[in-house]
């Protein structure tokens, strides 16, 4: 069995403090042989930035990944390239830099593919079609993986569903990241994909899906635009751990995690 823990968006100084605080211990209590990231938010709320990304994999986490906030910081697009196990998604233009999956080797030689794509969906970035994109990837890379895990970072749940149907039976899990708010629709798909519409985030969550009440609020209520400071209070870390059985070549579990 091959167990594999992803962790949502994290956002800001909050969540990336109590994530590389508890890593041991979350590595050591669930068990997880792969444990992937989302850090598209971690720099302030908005990208990262390449001095969190080597603190990050320091820490011992497996892999970053990125979503629709992955040039916000300035010259990132420069770091991208030297930066190891990160990657940003895979269905953005061609041009733009940074490996478009990873693969990740386990001490007994067991190869984990992963990749995100990024939806079309009430999203902003230029992209390909992610279903496409994927079907593509797993197609390509055949040979050079035993099981995919596949993010999908997108802002509708249809969009998310849909791309858990499409790929059931060819990828170990689906997972959703972006809403920075965790479903409660965690399954196994009938052909042995794992699949959750959205892992939540890890990041504080006194405020807006991390950032701070009064300025998101006002910017709702008045509609002018000011600056979203990261909330602070409680921090909780949100993700989904999965089980795969390399035997049967199927995902077998899939539980919601929380840290708090
Ligand atoms: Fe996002
Ligand atoms: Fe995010």
């Amino acid at each position: 069995m091959k167990k594999i823990l992803f962790l949502g968006d994290v956002v800001g100084a909050p969540g990336r403090k109590f994530l590389m605080e508890n890593l041991a211990q979350i590595r050591a209590g669930t068990q997880a042989d792969f444990i992937i990231v989302n850090g598209e938010n971690a720099a302030a709320g908005s990208g990262i930035n390449a001095s969190i990304a080597r603190d990050f994999v320091a820490s011992g986490i497996d892999a970053l990944t990125l979503g629709d906030h992955t040039w916000d910081q300035r010259g990132f697009e420069n770091d991208l390239p030297k930066l190891e196990k990160i990657c940003r998604p895979a269905n953005l233009p061609e041009e733009n830099p940074g490996a478009t999956h990873l693969i990740l080797t386990a001490p007994d030689g067991f190869r984990l593919l992963v990749f995100t794509v990024l939806g079309q969906t009430f999203m902003g970035p230029k992209t390909a079609c992610p279903f496409r994109c994927a079907e593509k990837k797993l197609t390509e890379l055949a040979g050079t993986f035993d099981a995919a895990f596949v993010e999908i970072h997108a802002e509708a749940t249809s969009e998310k569903v849909a791309l858990g149907r499409f790929l059931d039976g060819r990828a170990a899990a689906v997972v959703g990241s972006h809403t920075h708010v965790p479903t409660a629709d965690e399954c196994i798909l009938p052909a042995g994909t794992a699949y959750q519409t959205d892992a939540g985030m890890c990041g504080p969550h006194s405020g807006v899906i991390g950032r701070e009440t009064q300025a998101v609020l006002g910017r709702f209520l008045d509609g002018r635009p000011r600056r979203f400071e990261i909330a602070d209070g409680e921090v909780q870390l949100n993700g989904c751990l999965i089980s795969y059985d390399e035997t049967l070549k199927k995902s077998v579990a899939i539980e919601r995690f929380r840290l708090s």
